[in-house]
């Protein structure tokens, strides 16, 4: 098959997408973390994503409509000059093709457009892809009390026991 980025559709979602965004979720992390890591993620996505962040999120199909990608991310509320990447997933036939690089290039676009100037968002320390990822796209990691292999994290960040890498880009 081809991994022809060009091939792609880039859009908003709709709340429609749902079932495809939690199928991504569940299949597309190379079984991080087991059947609980799948849990873990489909409820960090809960529909509400798809109801009302849409304007600032992306879905990617190819040319037979298959989902291949998203991005579920927004304007912060409270800090101005903010945004903030939720969530991202590429299909594991497209990563590496280049589809998460162009999605955040149209986020970072929108955002710039909105008047924000640094995104933030995090993972656990376990996924190294998407650290390397991150680091690739200009972001740094925040400083952390905890070091995973010489990747800081901050202990506890999203509850105890949930130790996180923040990151952050300004633009
Ligand atoms: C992490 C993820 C979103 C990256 O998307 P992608 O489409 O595979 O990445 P791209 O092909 O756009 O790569 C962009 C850049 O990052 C680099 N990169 C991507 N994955 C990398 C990895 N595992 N190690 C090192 N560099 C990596 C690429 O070399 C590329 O560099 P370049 O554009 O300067 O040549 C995707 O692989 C994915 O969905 N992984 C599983 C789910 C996940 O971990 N999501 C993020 C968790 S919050």
């Amino acid at each position: 098959m081809t991994t022809d980025i060009s091939q792609l559709t880039f859009r908003l979602p709709t709340e429609d997408d749902f079932p495809r965004v939690q199928y991504g979720l569940t299949h597309w992390w190379g079984g991080l973390g087991g059947d609980a890591g799948a849990q873990q993620r489909r409820l960090l996505v809960p529909r509400l994503f798809l109801q009302h962040f849409c304007l600032t999120s992306q879905v990617v199909e190819d040319g037979e409509g298959r989902l291949v990608a998203f991005l579920v991310g927004f304007l912060s509320q409270d800090r101005a000059d903010e945004a903030y990447i939720h969530f991202v997933g590429v299909d594991p036939e497209w990563q590496g093709s280049g589809v998460g690089r162009a999605m955040y290039e149209r986020f970072f676009a929108a955002v710039r457009t909105a008047g924000r100037t640094r995104v933030r968002c995090l993972t656990g320390p376990a996924n190294r892809a998407s650290v390397a990822y991150h680091r690739r796209l200009g972001f740094r990691v925040e400083p952390g009390a905890l070091d995973f292999d010489g990747i800081p994290a901050t202990p506890d960040y999203d509850g105890e026991g949930l130790p996180r890498v923040l990151f952050v880009k300004e633009l």
